[in-house]
């Protein structure tokens, strides 16, 4: 059975979806930078470990880098999923787990990396809007692409309700990726492109329900 730990820095809910839909794979624990992640109790009530590496105790990025990769070697994880986690990695760390941390982005890479994506695809008058989970590289949210879902943005959105509408997808298609990494169907081709092998498409469309009008 294949093996991670997930990162957290919040209410971890990703990690929730994940320890919950994907039980092929061994979830050995649920790691923050943030000793107040509301995420971090919900893991422990699972039995889970828990471990916090905080990054304000840290004098440097590359200091918390190495405290949290000595952190996770502990655990000898297959795979590491970013979850909510709130923390720009340094090329030092991904390069120790080649292809081997994931992480889900709320908006359709490569549209909108970075923060506060709901509020600019809303300025930015897109009619989807979507989540993204992708494999992890030293470029900020523009790794290969797992799986992708799309949801119609609607005249009345606030960035609230288009969050509430593009979480629901992360919950289902975060747990999707981790199950095809645990079912080992999941190769990245020499260009960077993710296939995932007996599905004809390794992008997932969901469009929730439009409104009546
Ligand atoms: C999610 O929308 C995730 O995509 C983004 O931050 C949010 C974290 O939510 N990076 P949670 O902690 O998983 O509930």
């Amino acid at each position: 059975m294949k093996s991670a730990v997930v990162l957290i820095s919040g209410r971890g809910s990703n990690m929730q979806a994940l320890v919950e839909s994907a039980p092929g794979l061994d979830f050995r624990a649920v790691l923050s930078n943030r000793p107040e992640a509301a995420g971090l109790a919900w893991a422990a009530g699972r039995g889970l470990a828990t471990r916090v590496v905080d990054h304000k105790a840290h004098a440097s990025r590359e200091a918390f880098d190495a405290a949290l990769a000595a952190a996770i070697d502990a655990f000898s994880p297959d795979y590491v999923f970013l979850a909510g986690f709130m923390r720009i990695l340094t090329p030092g760390f991904i390069d120790r787990f080649p292809n081997a941390i994931l992480n889900i982005h709320p908006s359709l890479l490569p549209s909108f990396p970075g923060l506060h994506t709901h509020e600019r695809a809303l300025e930015a008058g897109v009619r989807l809007h979507g989540a993204t989970v992708h494999f992890v590289t030293p470029a900020l949210d523009h790794g290969p692409i797992v799986v992708q879902a799309a949801v119609p943005v609607l005249d009345a959105d606030t960035p609230d309700t288009l969050a509430a509408r593009v979480l629901a997808q992360e919950h289902r298609i975060y747990p999707q990726a981790a199950r095809w990494l645990a079912q080992g169907r999941v190769t990245v081709t020499p260009a960077g492109v993710v296939r995932v092998s007996g599905s004809g498409v390794s992008t997932d469309w969901a469009i929730s329900p439009r409104d009546p009008s």
